[in-house]
């Protein structure tokens, strides 16, 4: 079953003046159940557009789009869903504690289930030591991981998270992408939304990229991964013993190795030389906005 299914969704927006901002054109996107999966694009691009109208707080112009087959605009489609927004608004006068309860509650979970459950997520957020001290007071990275423990309590089958690594330090991504990894290990489906390449390789399956509300590629990022290898980076040692650092590429790996070894070197490492994620996406882009003006 596919966790996500959209289909010819397109949203406008009525700017200033009546303007119309088309947000999003003709979006068609499957995502399994299981998967991991980047939405990838530029500021602007539609990436909130699509997370609110599959969240429910958007109501869509044309197309439909569905959480585990239930069409979201039934408040059913969220049942299984933890949700990261953009800005999350919390409530300042509230601390992690009461955030955490108010969000059990709703979910109709135990209230031993909410404390146990609590104190882990906040343990693994790092936000145990300051879950007494109400939200106001909060750091812009601390107030984005206690939003992420909400997504998380009712531990759902579906994460969508809207730029979960933007406002963190290096170690607050890194420790949100292991969250995501811990997910996919349990079966869970997320779909995140970023501007950031280096979030993508180490987590997704798979990446849509979203220029000015269309969808432009749709790639596996290990076979995206596998065909950037353009080279191969060769230490090796001469029969002197001079220690040597070739980039040969790939056509001719063989044949290059072929003649090193017969020339008596003794290879150190053979490391594949990638296409860089971030040129393939700013060429993605690049090429879509030369086709769309
Ligand atoms: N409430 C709104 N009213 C008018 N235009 C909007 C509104 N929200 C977003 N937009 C416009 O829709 C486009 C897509 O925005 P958004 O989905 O927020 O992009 P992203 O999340 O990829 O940065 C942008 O041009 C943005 O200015
Ligand atoms: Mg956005």
């Amino acid at each position: 079953m596919n966790a996500i299914e959209i289909k010819g969704l397109s949203k406008t927006y009525r700017g200033k003046r009546g303007a119309r901002v088309e947000a999003l054109v003709d979006l068609n996107l499957d995502v399994k159940a299981g998967e991991v999966f980047g939405f990838l694009g530029p500021n602007g691009a539609g990436k909130s557009t699509t997370i609110k109208l599959l969240t429910g707080q958007l109501r869509l112009n044309s197309g439909c789009a569905m959480l585990f087959g239930v069409q979201v605009s039934d408040p059913d489609a969220r049942l299984r869903l933890g949700y990261l927004p953009e800005n999350p608004s919390l409530h300042g006068h509230m601390n992690a504690w009461e955030h955490l309860r108010f969000v059990g509650q709703i979910h109709g979970l135990d209230a031993q289930r909410i404390k146990r459950d609590s104190q882990q997520i906040l343990e693994l957020l790092e936000l145990d030591k300051d879950a007494k001290r109400p939200v106001k007071g909060y750091s812009k990275g601390m107030t984005q991981r206690l939003a992420l423990a909400v997504a998380l309590l009712p531990d759902p089958d579906l994460l969508i998270l809207d730029e979960p690594m933007s406002g963190l330090d290096p170690l607050g991504r890194a420790l949100v992408k292991d969250i995501i990894r811990d997910a996919k290990g349990r079966g869970k489906t997320v779909f995140f939304s970023t501007h950031i390449t280096s979030d993508i390789e180490a987590v997704c399956d798979r990446i849509g990229i979203v220029v000015r509300g269309r969808l432009c590629a749709l790639e596996n990022v290990a076979e995206l991964l596998r065909e950037g290898v353009e080279g191969y980076l060769v230490r090796y040692a001469d029969k002197l013993g001079c220690q040597h650092e070739d980039l040969i590429v790939r056509d001719r790996l063989r044949e290059r190795l072929d003649s090193l070894l017969a020339s008596g070197a003794t290879l150190d490492a053979i490391e594949p030389h990638r296409r860089d994620m971030e040129a393939y996406f700013l060429q993605t882009v690049k090429d879509a906005e030369a086709c769309l003006s």
